[in-house]
Formats: structure tokens, sequence, C-alpha cells
């Protein structure tokens, strides 16, 4: 749908920003809300896509490239969809989406998870107008995967302290593998 370094929104010039990684403490940090829509937020936005596909992700938060504002991007189906104060609705029904659940943040772990399928959304889009969507299915999940990250959550967090050294053991080894 569009060319991978280029902005979907605005005639920015992304810039690739760094990667915090768990178990940094700013991935527990609660991210604030965006009250200026202007063309700085513009470039953030535009840098989170950037970021995202190279880091290979199909969702990120801003927090993860060091910005805390609620911002989410997410790449599904090549299609780049953005989210700025996204606020979310649970659907009553019992209906789950299971997924391989990884994070960008935590490189090399990944683990079978099910979250709610159905979710209503609201946001704003870039010059603030509210937008509402509903979603389902692999979008659904990565949308509630990326809201956590807002919320200062990462999908690892509640894990038991000998998983946690599993997941460190894990992410060391594919940065070592990565690095070379
Ligand atoms: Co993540």
């Amino acid at each position: 749908m569009l060319a991978t370094d280029e902005s979907p929104i605005g005639r920015q010039k992304p810039k690739l920003l760094p990667l915090f990684i768990y178990p940094n403490p700013i991935l527990h940090k609660v991210s604030t809300d965006v009250e200026t829509f202007d063309d700085s937020l513009a470039q953030t936005i535009a840098d989170m896509f950037l970021s995202m596909k190279h880091y290979g992700g199909v969702g990120l938060s801003a927090v993860q490239i060091g910005i805390l504002k609620r911002i989410i991007v997410l790449d599904i189906g090549g299609k780049p969809l953005y989210y700025v104060n996204p606020k979310i609705s649970v659907s009553e029904l019992p209906d789950k989406f299971k997924f391989n659940e990884g994070c960008l943040s935590v490189p090399g772990y990944f683990e079978n998870r099910e979250r709610p399928n159905l979710i209503s959304v609201s946001y704003q889009d870039v010059d603030g107008k509210y937008q509402v969507e509903a979603m389902e299915g692999l979008q659904s999940f990565a949308f509630q995967h990326e809201l956590d990250h807002l919320n200062g959550v990462t999908f690892v967090d509640g894990f038991s302290p000998l998983k946690k050294e599993l997941v460190s053991k894990k992410i060391a080894k594919t940065l070592k593998r990565r690095s070379r």
C-alpha cells in the first residue's frame, strides 16, 4: 500500500529511533496523552512506522522508542495504521483470539496467549479528530498488546522469577546472535 520508508501521513523524513529492550525501566512507565496535534506528532508517527518496519514488528508503541506519549502503530497485512490517545472497549462475548505473542522489546521470546477477539476502539487522528473502529483477530490482539505498553505493561511482567530468568537468557542469546 505504501512504501516502507515513506511517512503515510505527511512529508516528514522519518528517522530510525533506538529500541528499548526489556527490562529497561522505561518500559514500566505510563505514557501520557498527546495534547498538541502539530508537525512534531506527525514526525513521531512517521518515525514509529519506520522503526517498526526496521525492527520487523507488526506493532509498536511510542514508549518502545523512548517517547512516553500515547501513540500506537500497527502494520497488519501491509496496512499501516496509527492510533493517538487510544481507548478500548472489550466485547462481552467469550470469543478469544489465540496467537504466539512476541514483542520487539523482548526479542527471541514467544508464547501462545489468548486475548479477547472483538474490541471497539476510539482514538484521535493526526489532526486531533476523534475516530472509532471495531477490530478483531490479529489486529485486535496486537492493539491490546500495544495498549498495555502505554500503561507500562509488557507481556512478560506477570511471569515468575524463574520464567523471567528464562526470558532474559533468550533475549541475551538473541541479541548476541544479531550482533554477529
Ligand atoms: Co511489545
